[in-house]
């Protein structure tokens, strides 16, 4: 870019060579130029106030009357050499930024559409949401309890003795320290304990939640699972309504045809206990009876415990887990596929809720 020195001489206007000499470096600083941006800084050394051609310009009053009408002319066509260049030069930078404009913002009207995956809701909370929608349809509520629960809630108040082998049932995570007596529930029989203390009589409760225990991830175990827990205190609850309820709730999960069978069973906080298994007509391979969890009569040690009157009221209750439902509703063979968190495999389930 070319500029002007200070002190340097001011072109004589009537000298033609060196008007010529100075436009001949405005239009090779012109063409040089590669930007709007630089135009304007060569526009403003051979153009500007104090440019060789402006004061060359300048001069021209000063001089005697026959040489005037000269220098003018010169002066005259010089600059207007100079102002025609940097109007075209201006035009083609112009012309060649629209050009890379339209080009950057081209849209390819043909390239492959980038979609986005819509998510999708968990199958075991949907799961999770339609068991309790089926009990709250029948007036039950819904009942919560922490993960992180006392030894107390989880085992003691539920009828498992210090020492008894039942507290090895279940593989339990112990909290530290140990005298804080805290565990990762291993079932959510703890609510059962803590919404009799809690709501008024009679209770209809249904609980769902997360449970732990110290199992290996694999196809059949996982240490982080579901269950939901089923609880009813009332006047003159008996072994007759805990079926038929389990039996509403299964025609309601399974269709018309699913029916329930107990076979006794051992649990400490429900006396009797049965095993619960379900006849499943929508099984793979042909409807057949499957097992999915416990129940009973609520032990009264456990209603006791509680400070429920066992001579005036009794309760039925009932534990079922979720990834088994879903293992054998949906056919999933791996629990691992459950718990990975792989859009594909909730994507299958669909938005159904
Ligand atoms: N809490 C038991 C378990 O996790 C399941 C269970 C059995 C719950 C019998 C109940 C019940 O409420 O009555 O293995």
């Amino acid at each position: 870019m070319t500029e002007t020195l200070p002190g340097a001489a001011i072109p004589n206007p009537t000298d033609e060579a060196a008007i010529t000499a100075a436009v001949d470096q405005a239009i090779a600083a012109i063409a040089g130029a590669g930007s709007l941006d630089e135009l304007k800084a060569v526009r403003l050394a051979h153009t500007g106030e104090k440019s060789p051609l402006s004061l060359a310009n300048r001069e021209i009053g000063g001089l005697p009357k026959d040489q005037k009408a000269v220098a003018g002319k010169l002066m005259g066509s010089s600059r207007g050499r100079v102002n025609k260049a940097l109007a075209d030069r201006t035009a083609e930078l112009e012309a060649q930024n629209d050009a890379r404009i339209l080009l950057v913002e081209t849209v390819d009207v043909t390239a492959a559409p980038r979609r986005r995956r819509a998510g999708a809701r968990h199958p075991l909370s949907t799961l999770q949401d339609r068991v309790a929608d089926i009990f709250v349809g029948m007036g039950w509520e819904i009942a919560e309890g922490p993960e992180v629960e006392s030894e107390w809630f989880n085992f003691d108040a539920l009828n498992f003795k210090p020492d008894h082998p039942a507290r090895e049932m279940q593989d339990t995570f112990f909290v530290e320290p140990p005298e804080a007596h805290l565990v990762m529930r291993t079932h959510t029989s703890p609510v059962q304990v803590r919404s009799m203390l809690e709501r008024e009589l009679p209770i209809y409760v249904l609980c769902p939640g997360k449970v732990f225990r110290t199992d290996e991830l694999d196809a059949t175990h996982t240490p982080v699972f579901h269950q939901f827990e089923g609880l009813a205190i009332d006047k003159n609850l008996s072994m007759a309504d805990l079926l038929g309820t389990l039996e509403h709730f299964t025609r309601q999960m399974f269709g018309d045809e699913a029916s329930v069978r107990l076979r006794p069973n051992y649990f400490p906080f429900t006396e009797p206990s049965a095993e619960l298994d379900i006849w499943h007509p929508g099984a793979k391979g042909g409807p057949r009876w499957i097992e999915w969890g416990g129940c009973g009569m609520v032990n009264p040690n456990v209603l006791r415990a509680a400070g429920i009157d066992p001579d005036i009221y009794s309760g039925f209750a009932f534990g079922m887990g979720i990834e088994r439902a879903l293992m054998f509703r949906n056919e999933v063979g791996d629990m691992r596929d459950m718990i990975e968190g792989d859009v594909r495999f909730s994507e299958h389930f669909g938005m159904e809720i």
